[in-house]
């Protein structure tokens, strides 16, 4: 990432930080590598993350993978900081490179940075509609156009195994048609076949019967309550029946954000509710809500690739080679009341020092020569109008804040 970029994405993170804050969410950093085991059994066996897409190396007798989704490094740095004593729902939120092992293109890239949310530690389906709330306001805030909310429902495990059982009744008479691949997937995870791109198998899952219609009355009402909570909210969304996320660990509340400006890969950001993923890791029953969405997404999705540098309020040019030394306290005074000073590092002429100042966009330029030095002075050139006033060294500071 060269500066320029750097620049809208501390924009993008000053703003993120600040709607974090005001959802009363606290930062934490998990190490860019975990044991292999928690994404295996977080992310799960059936997902195209953990199947073909992760980065794992042996280290000695361990086996490690670079992280490539934030929840799972989350609920296990949960468990392991006992941080189920704390004030629940324990809410955090990150900023890290994720890696995935994908055919790079625009927007999908193998390493790639997101910011999350977790809300661990409440079944309240309140919270599901606060962290989509948080995520919407969050593009809001940052201004990015054109974007659509899905919501749908993974249920529980009692309205799953009923309706699995039924699906592959659907799926079974059509298996020919579903090719190997997809025939794999079905016996390990049926549902992992509504996420398929291969056109005859998203034909054929169109027909499927869908969770949404098959929800234990608790399921059905947990899922109702969120959307009331977004209707309360103004959140605006579209129910989809056919929403299946990349990852083996949601229940209940599952939500996309798209973006119209992101062409193929349209997905912004997304998460849902997790209630068995703490356990999973060896915590206590612990249920949570998350999402992450994607740094370079939203930077695509603004449309903007880079932020102009801000300008130079000083450049200080100094006509003898001995001075230079002796004005460097100038230059660390004029700095440190804040103005954003640069000077010659390369023993340029006055007048290369005057072209690289208007490369660097100085507002002002500070000559000091010899005999100025000598009177106690410099001259202050303004680079727009052209106009210079002699100044006491010693107020150089008032005169140029
Ligand atoms: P995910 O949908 O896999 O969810 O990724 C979240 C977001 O990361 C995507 O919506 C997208 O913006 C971005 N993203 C994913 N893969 C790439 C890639 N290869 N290149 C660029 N951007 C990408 C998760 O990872 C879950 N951990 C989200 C979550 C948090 N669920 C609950 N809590």
């Amino acid at each position: 990432m060269l500066p320029a970029e750097w620049r809208l994405r501390r924009r993008i993170l000053d703003v993120a930080q600040e709607a974090f804050e005001a959802y009363a969410y606290a930062p934490i950093t998990t190490p860019t590598f975990e044991d292999t085991e928690v994404f295996v059994r977080g992310v799960g066996t059936s997902t195209d993350i953990v199947r073909k897409e992760m980065y794992t190396f042996a280290d000695g007798e361990r086996s490690i993978t670079l992280r490539p989704e934030g929840t799972a490094p989350v609920a296990r740095a949960f468990v392991q900081h006992g941080m189920h004593k704390l004030p629940l729902p324990v809410k955090l939120w990150y900023l890290a490179p994720m890696f995935r092992h994908e055919a790079p293109q625009a927007g999908r890239y193998r390493e790639h940075y997101q910011l999350g949310a977790e809300a661990i530690g409440s079944h309240d389906p309140l919270l599901d509609a606060e962290v989509i709330a948080l995520l919407a306001d969050l593009y809001r805030r940052l201004e990015v156009p054109g974007v659509r909310l899905r919501v749908g429902s993974m249920g529980d495990a009692e309205s799953r195994e009923p309706y699995r059982v039924r699906l592959l009744e659907y799926l079974e008479p059509r298996a020919q048609d579903l090719g190997p691949d997809a025939g794999a997937r079905m016996a390990e995870n049926p549902m992992r076949l509504f996420d398929s791109k291969e056109p005859r198998v998203a034909e054929i899952m169109r027909g499927a019967p869908k969770l949404l219609d098959a929800l234990s009355p608790d399921a059905e009402a947990h899922y109702r309550r969120a959307l009331a909570g977004l209707d309360a909210l103004g959140v605006a969304y579209e129910e989809d029946p056919l929403l299946v996320r990349g990852l083996d660990y949601y229940t209940h509340t599952v939500f996309e954000f798209t973006c119209d400006r992101l062409g193929a890969q349209s997905g912004i950001g997304g998460g849902g509710r997790y209630d068995g993923l703490v356990e999973a890791l060896g915590g206590p029953p612990t249920p949570g809500v998350g999402f992450g969405t994607g740094v370079e997404r939203i930077t695509l999705a603004l449309g903007e690739e880079s932020e102009s540098a801000p300008a130079l309020d000083c450049y200080l040019a100094v006509l003898d080679e001995a001075l230079r030394v002796e004005l460097l306290p100038l230059l660390a005074r004029l700095r440190a009341v804040g103005l954003r000073c640069e000077s010659d590092l390369r023993g340029r002429s006055l007048k290369a020092m005057m072209r690289h100042a208007a490369a660097l966009g100085a507002r002002r330029v500070v000559i000091v020569g010899p005999r100025d030095h000598a009177a106690g002075a410099a001259t202050v050139r303004d680079m727009a109008s052209g106009d210079e006033r002699t100044v006491p060294l010693d107020r150089l500071e008032d005169e140029l804040t």
